[in-house]
């Protein structure tokens, strides 16, 4: 069953691609006109939008705007794709390690090459096949959803790390999507969110958007998520995936790796929710995912403020990467995908 969340965190608009800046909640709620490739670019990598769904539509859409953008500059189709293909790849190289990004745009290139006809057919349908990524975007999560919310226990206290919700979807969310789905059969389970440093993804986005529903949020410090697993007080684990390798090693914000030692030594289950984009096949396991290593200022300053000694030496992943030996289930729109994940992965491509 869905939960219907009111929030749509990007969207196709009149030409442009309207998303919220997530940079500046909670404290503010502000949307963006992204209206140019080269403006994407840059909505990616500071992190306007973000979570793995969610820049893939922002690839796409980035595509789209490339199109318009050359489509007033030639007619010659030859010249149009050449200068289409050079804005996906500068498109993709905006954040390296969420594979929804590569995804989106090569379904865009993909595409472009196929069409047999002008440049203004190529751009018509680009902007289209964008506007239909998104519509499917939350059509999946909510399938996510209703098979995530079978494994949830009645009255479960779920813990989540930074945000796999709404705002880095379309809407809906992966694991919040999972969240939304098991309340919406169950009002009495309640959700724990760690606050994920350094950009505190959980603490700024995730509660922000579940008590806008009404869902019951607690928020923890990081270090904190052990703690509360040996009280018994987390019957679940749910989160994200940026990446995954075909073994199922999953790569997903700094800190899930932690999240997911604890909870298998605790007994908790431990589950991703992913859709099958987040699968990336070419890569046989986690060793091969690029991890983005980001900005010093994010651990060094908190609001602006210095919070650390000047002189420290800092290093910042942006992601870690959990070992397939840790996850209980990979909750995809084919379903709950179980070990031996090699195998079940396997399974989920051949029967799409
Ligand atoms: O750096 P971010 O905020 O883009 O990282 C987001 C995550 O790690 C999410 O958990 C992941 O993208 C899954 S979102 C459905």
């Amino acid at each position: 069953m869905a939960f219907e969340s009111k929030i749509k965190t990007i969207e196709w608009v009149d030409n442009v691609s309207r998303m919220i800046d997530q940079t500046i909640l909670p404290y503010e709620f502000k949307t963006v006109d992204v209206k140019t490739a080269e403006e994407m670019y840059f909505a990616i990598k500071d992190m306007i939008v973000r979570g793995a769904p969610a820049i893939g539509i922002a690839g796409a859409h980035g595509v789209s705007l490339a199109a318009i953008e050359l489509a007033n500059t030639t007619t010659d189709k030859v010249e149009f794709l050449k200068k289409l293909n050079e804005k996906a790849e500068y498109l993709k190289s905006s954040r390296p390690t969420a594979v929804n990004l590569m995804w989106a745009v090569d379904k865009q290139m993909e595409l472009a090459n196929s069409i047999n006809g002008y440049v203004e057919d190529i751009k018509n349908a680009l902007v289209k096949n964008g506007v239909k990524l998104e519509n499917e975007d939350i059509e999946i999560n909510k399938k996510m959803g209703d098979y995530g919310a079978e494994v949830v226990p009645k009255g479960a206290t779920i813990l989540t790390h930074c945000n796999a919700g709404a705002l880095a979807t379309v809407g809906y969310g992966t694991a919040l999507g999972v969240i939304r789905s098991a309340y919406a059969k169950d009002p009495t389970i309640k959700v724990f969110a760690d606050e994920t440093r350094p950009r505190q993804q959980g603490a700024r986005l995730t509660t922000w958007e579940l008590t806008q529903d009404g869902i019951p949020t607690t928020l923890i410090t990081d270090g904190m998520c052990s703690y509360f697993m040996s009280k018994g007080m987390i019957d679940m684990v749910v989160v994200g995936a940026d990446r995954i390798a075909a073994n199922g090693d999953t790569a997903n914000k700094i800190g899930t790796y932690t999240v997911a030692i604890a909870a298998k030594y605790h007994n908790v289950p431990f589950y991703i929710a992913a859709p099958l984009s987040t699968i990336d096949t070419s890569i046989k396991s986690g060793k091969e995912i690029p991890i983005e290593e980001r900005s010093h200022e994010e651990v060094t300053h908190i609001n602006g403020d210095w919070v650390c000694a000047k002189e420290v030496n800092v290093i910042n992943p942006g992601f870690d990467v959990t070992p397939h030996e840790l996850i209980t289930g990979i909750i995809t729109e084919k379903g709950i995908l179980k070990p031996n994940f090699e195998e079940s992965i396997k399974k989920a491509f051949e029967e799409k």
